[in-house]
């Protein structure tokens, strides 16, 4: 196929200083927690997006001295020539891909850790440190500016040495040095480096001089930049924002500006749409002669020419659409767009960096296992048999293997009890906020429809003796979970006293559009987005909804997904009630008997219903039958029954499309063994 014309303006070449991107698709910097940590899997995921036609792929933020160490987050890292090899090779891997190399240098100041360093944390005066460790970061003298600026050099030289052909200053997120200068509440000197605009941005312009000088004749120096904090006075204000782009208008060779902190960049798709950045950046081009990237989860073509054509932007910046769809700008060129496996927003790649372990992603179940799996985002393995594989259940994990193994040629059956095909996926994206997340249908309806060796069944329920005369050679069962009615889950062991009485209902009721009269109780011993989804639907039909948890705040893992403080806001617009640190002892039909996780004080609260959103149960009973049957199989022509994904152990959608995966590209293949991947091993102990 070829590209649409329309496009053409995507695929221009841009010159970034000394150096010449070959298309407009750049790669802004994205942690992954493989970093320094783990340089095989690093290269190999950065080449697959070279490969897949961006012109710039950039590292995540990388460390420039022991003293800005951020750990337990593994970051990449230049603190000396130990540090060069493992970055060369993502650099040559990236290269041989036609791609330009980018770093982003930075020193994290008071929000560093040094928990691995044990250095004394820097900032521009004497503050606490920004992530609620016990100690205190010291206010830097000229002496320390001046190893700053040092240090900044010398990695920047590395980074010229190891390779890489764009330097990045960091002056974003409120992660940086350069950046926490320029903020007044982080700012409070009297000297040149404090008090007025222009001695505040002093600093960062002095670093982006020492890099020009540095390494600007051969490579291009960037400067990512926080135009909004959205935090008031204290943070950079879109005012300032303007007055510093003027000030340094065409010093840096490309602007790389967003919103700041992380959670107002990577917004998740239930709190902000494609291109949602675009008032806070779309000045920035009249003030600079130079080319300007931005972000704003881009993932239509259409999109991206309008931000182009209209003079927003240069370059289309992209972090998660590149994670979903590394191969997005070549199904562009090929004029391959129901190809693109489109970013669905739910940030479960960000809760990889969060929780300091390699990314994964729930649209691309490859992320992250380029090397220690060898996985590719676009090929598999060919079929190793003709075996006919029977697959009963269309959610994310029936709908990813019947995808996975169509595409490596097999004869698949997908069957489907309900109409509708999606399972989870189609029940949650019809929450409020959660349209996007269909993508994960979506997209594989859209691939399987081009695969005549994919035959799909709706309405169809099948049981065991069907199974067995389908005459299938292996069977996968992916027939998804439910939610527990009893109460029991992590609060509760024995359940919660009282839950036989109807009124106790699961997301999936509300879910299947049940909502009941009058006031509700949710009941989060989940801690994840369920339950402020499931609040949202409840207050869009104006019931009176309390948030009860035994967890001390609400959704407290969306904090690893950067929905945290959305959510909060949410809640408080809704007028959601927060009961938080409180059990429930007993449900009495019209009213709950609530308990003080730490006081054990007991009161009540009248409801006409609860939610219990607590634990699911795989619903495998149709696997466990066909256990009992093992010895029909050889006669039924069966060589083996598994069963994955939720209809195994419950989790995100994310585990549910990695389970379809993984079994699409194990089956017919010769066993992992006992540990199913590669491993970085320290073998040199010198
Ligand atoms: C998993 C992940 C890690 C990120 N790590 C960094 C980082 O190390 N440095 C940085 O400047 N921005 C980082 N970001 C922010 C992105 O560069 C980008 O600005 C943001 O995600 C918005 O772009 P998007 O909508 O295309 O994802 C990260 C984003 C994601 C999703
Ligand atoms: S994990 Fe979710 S948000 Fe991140 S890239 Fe994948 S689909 Fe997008």
């Amino acid at each position: 196929m070829q590209r649409d014309p329309r496009f053409d303006i995507l695929f221009e070449s841009v010159r970034i200083g000394p150096v010449v991107a070959k298309n407009r698709f750049f790669q802004v910097p994205h942690c992954n927690g493989m970093g320094h940590a783990m340089p095989q899997a690093h290269a190999a995921m950065r080449e697959v997006k070279a490969e897949g036609g961006w012109a710039v792929i950039c590292t995540e933020e990388c460390e420039i001295h022991p003293s800005g160490d951020v750990s337990p987050y593994v970051e990449a890292r230049l603190w000396d020539d130990h540090d060069i090899p493992a970055l060369q090779l993502m650099c040559e891997r990236v290269h041989a891909h036609g791609a330009l190399a980018g770093i982003e240098l930075t020193h994290n100041g008071p929000t560093a850790s040094n928990l691995y360093s044990r250095e004394v944390l820097l900032a521009p005066s004497h503050q606490p440190s920004k992530y609620g460790y016990p100690a205190q970061a010291r206010a830097m003298d000229k002496r320390d500016i001046a190893d700053y600026r040092r240090w900044h050099r010398n990695a920047a030289l590395r980074a010229r040495s190891a390779g890489f052909d764009l330097i990045y200053v960091y002056a974003g997120h409120d992660l940086s040095l350069a950046m926490h200068f320029l903020q007044k509440r982080r700012n409070q000197r009297s000297d040149e480096y404090g008090g007025s605009l222009e001695n505040r941005v002093r600093l960062l312009r002095e670093v982006i001089q020492d890099t020009k000088d540095a390494v600007g004749d051969t490579c291009g120096v960037v400067v990512r930049f926080a135009t909004e904090e959205l935090l008031g006075d204290g943070g950079v204000t879109l005012s300032e924002a303007k007055e510093v782009v003027h000030m340094l208008a065409d010093l840096p060779d490309l602007w790389d500006v967003n919103l700041a902190a992380w959670y107002n960049d990577s917004v998740p798709s239930r709190f902000a749409r494609e291109g949602a950045q675009e008032p806070f950046i779309d000045w920035v081009k009249k003030v600079t002669s130079k080319p300007v990237v931005g972000v704003g989860r881009f993932t239509s073509p259409d999109t991206m020419v309008s931000q182009i054509r209209r003079g927003v932007l240069d370059m289309i910046g992209a972090a998660r659409p590149s994670i979903a769809d590394p191969y997005l700008p070549k199904k562009i060129e090929e004029g391959r767009l129901d190809d693109i496996r489109e970013c669905i927003g739910c940030n479960i790649c960000v809760a990889g960096d969060n929780t300091v372990t390699p990314i994964r992603c729930t649209q691309n179940p490859t992320m992250g296992e380029e090397w220690r799996k060898g996985w590719h985002p676009e090929r598999m393995a060919p079929k190793k048999s003709g075996a006919k594989v029977l697959i009963v259940g269309s959610g994310p994990t029936g709908l990813e293997a019947a995808r996975a193994l169509g595409q490596r040629g097999y004869e698949v059956h997908l069957a489907e009890g309900r109409p509708e095909l999606g399972g989870r996926v189609s029940l949650e994206s019809r929450l409020p906020g959660l349209a996007e997340w269909a993508r994960v249908r979506d997209w594989r309806l859209g691939q399987i429809k081009t695969m005549p060796n994919v035959h799909v069944y709706r309405g169809s329920q099948i049981g065991a003796r069907e199974v067995l005369e389908f005459g299938a050679n292996h069977v996968l069962l992916a027939t998804g979970c439910h939610w527990r009615r009893d109460g029991f889950g992590r609060s509760n062991g024995l359940g919660i006293k009282g839950s036989g009485q109807a009124a106790i209902l699961t997301p999936d009721d509300i879910m299947n559009g049940l909502i009941p009269d009058g006031p509700v109780v949710v009941f989060d011993d989940d801690y994840f987005y369920y339950a402020s989804t499931i609040a949202d639907q409840l207050c869009k039909h104006k019931r009176p909804v309390y948030y009860v948890t035994p967890d001390d705040t609400i959704a407290s893992w969306s904090n690893n997904t950067l929905d945290y403080r959305h959510i909060q806001a949410r809640m408080h617009a809704l007028g959601v009630e927060q009961i938080v640190s409180s059990n429930i002892a007993e449900f009495k039909g019209d009213r709950v008997v609530l308990e003080h996780v730490w006081s054990g004080k007991v009161s009540e609260l009248s409801c006409a219903a609860v939610v219990a959103i607590t634990a699911r149960l795989p619903q495998d009973a149709l696997y466990q039958e066909l256990l009992t049957m093992e010895s029909a199989w050889p006669a039924a022509g069966i060589q083996s029954v598994k069963c994955a994904g939720d209809a195994l152990a419950p989790g995100l959608i994310a585990h549910a499309v990695y389970a379809g995966h993984r079994y699409a590209r194990e089956l017919d293949e010769v066993p992992a063994g006992d540990v199913p991947f590669r491993r970085h091993l320290h073998t040199s102990f010198t």
